[in-house]
C-alpha cells in the first residue's frame, strides 16, 4: 500500500491482502495491512446448515454465491481502503467442500484479473498455523504448534514462517471429528464441538475413558477408540434402560480428548527446546483446552500465542496472514489454479 505525506514524498507501507476463505459454510473477506487486520467479515450459513444437522454441500455453494460479492465489498469499506489499496488476492484453494471452494476461487480469479494483482492460493490448513502471526504481531519462527481442527490434528515444528515439520498426527479420526461425532450421540445440536464444550460445563470428569495413546513417546493421536468409547456408552445405557449425566459423560470425553494434546504439545516444545508454542483450528476455540493449554505453558515457562476464539475458527484473515508469507516469498497461482477437496498432510508443509 502506498501513501504519500504532507510533502507528497511517496512512503510505502507494509502489504495490503485480501483474504478470501469459502471451504465449508462460512463466506469470509478481510484485509490485513501486514499483519494488522483492517476488516474481517462473515457471512455464515450455519443458522441454515443447522436444520439439516450438519453442511448439506448444494446449499453452502448456492449460499456463497449470493454472500461472496457483499462481504468481500464489505471489508473492502470496512477497512477503510479502495480497490487499488490492495496489492494481493489470497484465496483458500483447499481443502474442503469443493463446489464451495470454487465459488471463492472463481471470485478471486476475477478480482486478480480485473485488478492485476497476484492471485495467492492458500492451503486451509496453512491459514489456521498463520493465524497466530495475527494474534501476535512479533512472533517469529522457531516455534511448535498445535493444530486441532475438523480435518486435522497434528503437532508440528515451524522452522521457518514458509515451513512446518510435521512431528506427529493422528492415526485416524481428527479431534474436531470426535467432538461432532459425541455431539450426535448426545443430540446436541450442529455445529458440534461448541455444543459439547457447553454441556461439559456442568458435568465432571468422573467416567473413566480410553487412553488414547497418552503414554506414548511420540506426537501421535488416536480418537477413533474414544469416539467408539462413548457411542457405545450411549446406546448400552439406552437399550438396558439406565440413567447416565450426559453432561458428566461430556466433560470426561472432554478432558480426555484434550489433555492428551496439551501434554504431546509441551513435551514437543521442550524437546524441540523452542521458548513459544502456538496453537490454532477450531478446535483450539475450546475454553477448556485453551486454559488447560495456559497452565501447562506458564509452567514450562513456554510463552503462549494463542488467537483469539474467532481466528481459530475458519475466517478469511488467517487465509490473508498466510497470503502475505507467500506474498514475501513471491509465490504466485496463475488462473489455472483448480480447488482440491483434500490436501494431505505431509512430513513437511
Ligand atoms: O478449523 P475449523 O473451524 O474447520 C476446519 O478446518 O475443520 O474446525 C471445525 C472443528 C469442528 O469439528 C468443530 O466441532 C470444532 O472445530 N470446534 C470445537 C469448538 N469449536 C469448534 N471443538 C471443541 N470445542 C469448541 N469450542
Ligand atoms: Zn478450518
Amino acid at each position: 500500500m502506498v501513501y504519500s505525506d504532507r510533502s507528497n514524498r511517496t512512503i510505502k507501507k507494509e502489504p495490503v491482502i485480501l483474504g478470501i476463505e469459502t471451504s465449508c459454510d462460512e463466506t469470509a473477506a478481510s484485509i490485513i495491512c501486514g499483519r494488522t487486520i483492517l476488516s474481517d467479515e462473515i457471512a455464515s450459513s450455519a443458522d441454515v446448515q443447522a436444520q439439516y444437522g450438519g453442511v448439506v454441500p448444494e446449499i453452502a455453494s448456492r449460499m456463497h454465491t449470493d454472500a461472496v460479492d457483499t462481504v468481500v465489498q464489505r471489508a473492502v469499506k470496512n477497512a477503510g481502503i479502495t480497490f487499488e489499496d490492495i496489492d494481493a488476492v489470497a484465496v483458500t484453494y483447499g481443502a474442503g467442500l469443493l463446489g464451495a471452494l470454487l465459488v471463492g476461487l472463481s471470485f478471486a480469479k476475477a478480482f486478480a484479473l480485473a485488478l492485476d494483482i497476484p492471485l495467492i492460493g492458500v492451503n486451509h490448513i496453512r491459514g489456521h498455523l498463520a493465524a497466530a502471526y495475527l494474534a501476535a504481531p512479533d512472533l517469529a519462527p522457531p516455534f511448535v504448534t498445535l493444530l486441532a481442527s475438523g480435518g486435522h490434528t497434528a503437532v508440528l515444528y515451524a522452522e521457518s514462517e514458509e515451513k512446518f515439520h510435521v512431528l506427529g498426527a493422528t492415526l485416524d479420526d481428527a479431534a474436531g471429528e470426535a467432538f461432532d461425532k459425541v455431539a450426535r450421540v448426545l443430540s446436541l445440536p450442529y455445529p458440534g464441538g461448541p455444543n459439547v464444550e457447553k454441556l461439559a460445563a456442568s458435568g465432571k470428569n468422573v467416567i473413566p475413558m480410553p487412553e488414547m495413546l497418552r503414554g506414548e513417546h511420540n506426537y501421535n493421536f488416536s480418537y477413533s477408540g474414544l469416539k467408539t468409547f462413548v457411542v457405545n456408552y450411549c446406546h448400552t445405557h439406552a437399550q438396558r434402560g439406565e440413567e447416565y449425566s450426559r453432561a458428566d459423560l461430556a466433560c470426561s470425553f472432554q478432558c480426555a480428548a484434550l489433555d492428551v494434546l496439551v501434554k504431546k504439545t509441551v513435551r514437543a516444545a521442550r524437546e524441540k527446546k523452542v521458548q513459544t508454542v502456538t496453537a490454532g483450528g477450531g478446535v483450539a476455540a475450546n475454553g477448556y483446552l485453551r486454559a488447560a493449554l495456559q497452565r501447562a505453558c506458564e509452567e514450562a515457562g513456554l510463552r503462549l500465542v494463542l488467537p483469539t476464539r474467532r481466528y481459530c475458527t475458519d475466517n478469511a484473515a488467517m487465509i490473508a496472514a498466510e497470503g502475505l508469507i507467500q506474498y514475501r516469498a513471491g509465490n504466485f497461482a496463475d488462473l489455472s489454479l483448480n480447488a482440491k477437496a483434500s490436501i494431505p498432510l505431509k512430513a513437511e508443509l
